[in-house]
C-alpha cells in the first residue's frame, strides 16, 4: 500500500497567456488527477511538466521557448516527460519538435480530454502530436474539477474561439470558431462551485457579449441574470467584452442587478477611427464613448479597464493622440498596452506602413505614463470611502493582513479575523498605493450580504 502511494507520479503545469489558458490548465490537472497523478509543487519534483502556451504576441511565444530550454535539465536529470499544449502548440504542431526536440507530447487547444491517452503513449516511449484539428463542438468540459480548497473566486469558461477576425489577432486561428457552451452546463458548474464555497465567478470568453447568438438560445444578459440567481453566488464579473456587441440590454442589467460588479473590461485598442477600421474592430470611437456614457448613468461608480495596441501599421502621430485623448476621457483604472506584433497568418501581418521601433517605444512609454497618472488619481479618490470587499484570504505581502477586492476590482489589504474569508465586509480605505488600497474593517466586520 505504502509503495502504491510512493508510486504516485507528479505533474506540474506552467501556464502562459489569458484566463482561458488558466481554465484549461485547471481542466488538465483535473484529468491528470483522475489518471493517477498528483500536483507537484515545482518542476523539480515533477515526473510530467505541461507547458500551456500563448501565441498572442511574438514575445509570448519567445517566453515559451526559453522556458522549454530551461526545462531540458529536468528531463536529463530525472527523465521528466514534457508536454506542450495551448495556442503555440495548436499553431505550430510538429514544428515544436524542431525547435525543442526534447518535447515528448504536443497537443492542441481542442483535445485536452485526450491528454491521459497521449500520456500513456509517451510512457511507451512514443513521441506524439494530437488533436490539432479544430472541432466545431468540443466535448463537454467542466472546470470545477480542480479547485484548490478555500477559494472564493473562480473562472468559468462560457464560450470558446472567436469569429471576429480583428486583423492583428491570432486567436481565431488557434482557438477556432466561436462556440458557446450549453447554458445548463455552465449553470451546473457554477452551482457546484458555489457549494464548494465560491462566492464570485468571472465568466470567460474572447467575446462574451456574443454568447448564444449563433444558436439563438439564451442571450448573454439572460445568462448573467441566471448566474446571479445561483444560490451562494454574490458577485459576477465577465471578460472580455467587445464594444461592438455590448448591447443596451446588458448596460441596463447593471442598473438592475447589484450582483454584477461595477467594473467592465472593454478593450478599445485605439482611439482613432482610422486605425479601428484598419483593425477591423467594427465600432467607432463615438460608439465606444456612448457605451461608457450609458454605463456611467446606470452605475455612477463604474470603473473601466482596457487593452491598447500601439504602432499598428499606418498609425500616425495624430492617431496616437486620439488614443491618449480617449484614455483621458474615459479615465481607466487600468490598461494593458502592447506594441503591435505581426502574427503569422493574420491580415495585419502583411500590411504596409510599419511604424519605426523607436516611435513605437516612445508611444508605448507615453501611453503607460499617462495611465500611471490616471490610476494614481483614481486610487487616490478612494481614500476615505467605505467600500464592500469580498475577503479572499491572507495577503501575499503581509501575513497579518487579509486581502480582497472591491466591486470595482481594486485590491484592498486590511486586518480581519480568520472567519471572514468568503464574506463581504465593509472596509474604510485609509491609503492608496500604486496598484492597491489599504483599509480597516468596520467594527465586528459588519457586513452586507448583498454585494
Ligand atoms: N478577445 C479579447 C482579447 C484578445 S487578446 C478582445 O477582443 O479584446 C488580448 C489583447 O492582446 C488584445 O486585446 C490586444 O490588445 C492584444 N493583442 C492581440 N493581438 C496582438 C498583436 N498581434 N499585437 C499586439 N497586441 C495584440
Ligand atoms: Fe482577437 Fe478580436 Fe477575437 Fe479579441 S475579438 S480574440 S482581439 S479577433
Ligand atoms: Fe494567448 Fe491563446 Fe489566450 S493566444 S491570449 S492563450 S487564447
Amino acid at each position: 500500500m505504502e509503495n502504491a502511494i510512493h508510486m504516485r507520479r507528479k505533474a506540474y503545469v506552467h501556464t502562459f497567456g489569458c484566463q482561458m489558458n488558466e481554465y484549461d490548465s485547471a481542466r488538465m490537472m483535473g484529468l491528470l488527477e483522475t489518471s493517477g497523478y498528483e500536483h507537484a509543487e515545482s518542476p523539480e519534483t515533477a515526473d510530467l511538466i505541461i507547458v500551456n502556451t500563448c501565441s498572442v504576441r511574438e514575445k509570448a511565444e519567445q517566453k515559451v521557448y526559453s522556458l522549454l530550454g530551461r526545462l531540458k535539465k529536468h528531463k536529463i536529470k530525472r527523465g521528466t516527460k514534457i508536454a506542450v499544449g495551448g495556442c503555440v502548440a495548436q499553431q505550430l504542431g510538429e514544428g515544436i519538435f524542431t525547435r525543442a526536440p526534447h518535447v515528448d507530447i504536443v497537443f492542441g487547444t481542442h483535445n485536452i480530454d485526450s491528454l491521459p491517452d497521449l500520456l500513456r503513449e509517451a510512457e511507451d516511449g512514443k513521441r506524439s502530436v494530437s488533436g490539432l484539428e479544430m472541432f466545431e463542438i468540443p466535448s463537454t468540459f467542466s472546470g470545477d474539477q480542480y479547485l484548490s480548497e478555500g477559494r472564493v473566486k473562480a473562472y468559468v469558461t462560457i464560450m470558446q474561439g472567436c469569429d471576429n477576425y480583428c486583423t492583428y489577432c491570432i486567436v481565431p486561428l488557434v482557438r477556432g470558431r466561436e462556440y458557446s457552451r450549453p447554458r445548463e452546463d455552465i449553470l451546473r458548474e457554477i452551482r457546484s462551485l458555489s457549494k464548494r464555497g465560491v462566492r464570485e465567478v468571472t465568466l470567460l470568453g474572447q467575446n462574451v457579449n456574443s454568447f448564444g447568438k449563433k444558436n439563438g438560445g439564451t442571450s448573454f444578459t439572460d445568462l448573467l441574470g441566471e448566474v446571479c440567481r445561483v444560490e451562494g453566488i454574490e458577485r459576477v464579473r465577465f471578460v472580455t467584452s467587445h464594444p461592438m456587441d455590448f448591447s443596451d440590454e446588458l448596460i441596463y442589467a447593471f442598473g438592475e442587478n447589484e450582483k454584477l460588479c461595477s467594473h467592465v473590461h472593454l478593450p478599445a485598442q485605439s482611439g482613432s477611427d482610422r486605425v479601428l477600421r484598419m483593425m477591423n474592430r467594427r465600432y467607432t470611437r463615438d460608439h465606444y464613448l456612448s457605451i461608457i456614457g450609458k454605463l456611467q448613468k446606470v452605475r455612477p461608480d463604474m470603473s473601466y479597464s482596457s487593452d491598447f495596441i500601439v504602432g499598428f501599421p499606418g498609425e500616425k502621430d495624430k492617431d496616437f493622440e486620439k488614443t491618449l485623448e480617449l484614455m483621458r476621457e474615459v479615465g481607466y483604472d487600468t490598461t494593458y498596452s502592447f506594441k503591435f506584433s505581426p502574427r503569422p497568418g493574420t491580415a495585419a501581418e502583411k500590411l504596409d506602413g510599419r511604424v519605426e521601433e523607436s516611435v513605437v517605444r516612445r508611444r508605448l512609454m507615453e501611453l503607460q505614463a499617462l495611465q500611471k497618472k490616471i490610476t494614481g488619481v483614481n486610487y487616490g479618490k478612494m481614500v476615505g470611502k467605505k467600500v464592500k470587499v469580498l475577503v479572499e484570504g491572507i495577503s501575499k505581502t503581509d501575513d497579518n493582513k487579509y486581502t480582497g477586492r472591491t466591486a470595482c476590482n481594486k485590491i484592498v489589504n486590511f486586518d480581519a479575523g480568520p472567519d471572514e474569508r468568503g464574506k463581504i465586509v465593509m472596509v474604510t480605505i485609509n491609503d492608496a498605493l500604486a496598484h492597491s488600497l489599504t483599509g480597516s474593517i468596520e467594527n465586528g466586520g459588519s457586513r452586507d450580504e448583498r454585494s
